[in-house]
């Protein structure tokens, strides 16, 4: 029995896919390949010995789907596959909601005709809107995210609810992420954005390894100790694993359960900025520009659910996530182009 793993060659994707065939779980995963390499699916074979099967198509096709799911004994699915770019959902509405609603829709309608009713959903803490208070619960009430990539989330959420209610036989895991940064300790797999990175650390590796002249720090005029905002940066292994545990929790009760994949600790960009320096010993010189639109001043997780469900917490500290991008990007300074 095998786990569709959508998006199974991005960032969160490929870690996730380590974790699992490390287990011993067998692995299928589909990818178009318009945000990823397929470089990756060699370096999980380097990193694992282990090669999943790997198909290349795009989620929204179904007729695609179905031949992987004639082909393959699928039980599950972990859903990545979606565009996620914040920025660019604003400019480009339209391409988010197509992409991302009926990438899920055609999904589980394929997953319905074959009788497989597990799914884990990959969705962001930006579900908590602006309003909600820090840290962020999982029984607070969902908000109203500032980007139309945000509202796919919120939809993409309450599709899959809507769905449990439809057919309670259907079990289903909603794992709200932080701010996943780090790489796989072999450094052979990371975050390869593709241009200008939008994200924080991204941006910060390519200053380091003489990419980009300098980082610009958006706004140090918060309301927070430094001036800079915070957030809660979660080690991408560690947020893969929490996947696993996700996914096994789906055996034991079918319902639908949410979990915030989060440290609970905030770190704002200057001190995330000053102990990657500290860390790699590597300078990253920095202007302070105007605030980004859109950017909440500080938000971070509760975690104690997935704990308590799930057996599940962070083990990796600031200074791993630092250590490990570094490692990566010092490696591959053109990512996975060579
Ligand atoms: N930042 C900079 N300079 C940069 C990039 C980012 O100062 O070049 C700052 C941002 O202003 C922000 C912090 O670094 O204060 C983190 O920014 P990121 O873009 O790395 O992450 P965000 O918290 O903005 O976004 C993340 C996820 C999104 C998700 C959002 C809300 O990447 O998917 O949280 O949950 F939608």
């Amino acid at each position: 029995m095998s786990i569709l793993v959508t998006g199974g060659a991005g960032y969160i994707g490929s870690h996730t896919v380590v974790e699992l065939l490390e287990l011993g779980k067998e692995v299928v995963i589909i990818d178009d390949l318009s945000n990823a390499s397929s470089k990756v699916i060699d370096r999980i074979e380097n990193i694992t010995g282990k090669r999943p099967a790997f198909y290349q198509l795009d989620v929204k096709d179904k007729n695609a789907l179905r031949t992987v799911f004639e082909k393959e004994d699928i039980e599950s699915a972990i859903h990545f596959a979606a565009f996620k770019a914040v920025g660019e959902s604003v400019q480009k509405p339209g391409l988010y909601y197509e992409n991302n609603l009926m990438g899920i829709l055609a999904l589980v309608e394929v997953m319905l005709e074959f009788d497989v009713k597990k799914i884990v959903f990959s969705s962001s803490a930006t579900v908590y809107g602006s309003f909600n208070p820090s840290p962020y619960k999982e029984d607070m009430p969902v908000g109203v995210p500032t980007s139309p990539y945000g509202q796919t989330k919120v939809m993409c959420e309450q599709i899959l609810r809507d769905i449990y209610v439809a057919d309670n036989n259907w079990s289903i895991s909603l794992l709200r992420y932080f701010n996943p940064i780090g790489a796989h300790e072999s450094g052979l797999i990371g975050e390869d954005p593709s241009g200008i990175p939008n994200n924080l650390m991204p941006f910060i590796a390519q200053v380091a390894v003489g990419k980009r002249e300098f980082l610009n720090i958006f706004g140090d005029d918060y309301d927070t100790e430094d001036g800079t905002c915070v957030r809660d940066y979660i080690h991408v292994v560690d947020l893969a694993r929490g996947h696993v545990k996700a996914l096994g929790k789906l055996d034991q009760d079918k319902q639908v359960y949410t979990y915030n994949l989060g440290s609970g600790k905030g770190t704002s960009v200057l001190e995330l900025v000053n102990t990657f320096v500290q860390v790699t010993g590597v300078e990253v010189p920095y202007k302070i520009a105007p605030r980004r639109a859109g950017d909440l001043p500080v938000f971070y997780a509760n975690a104690d659910k997935a704990l308590a469900e799930l057996n599940w917490t962070t083990e990796k500290s600031i200074e791993d996530m630092c250590r490990d991008t570094w490692n990566w990007q010092s490696k591959n300074p053109n990512g996975y182009q060579g």
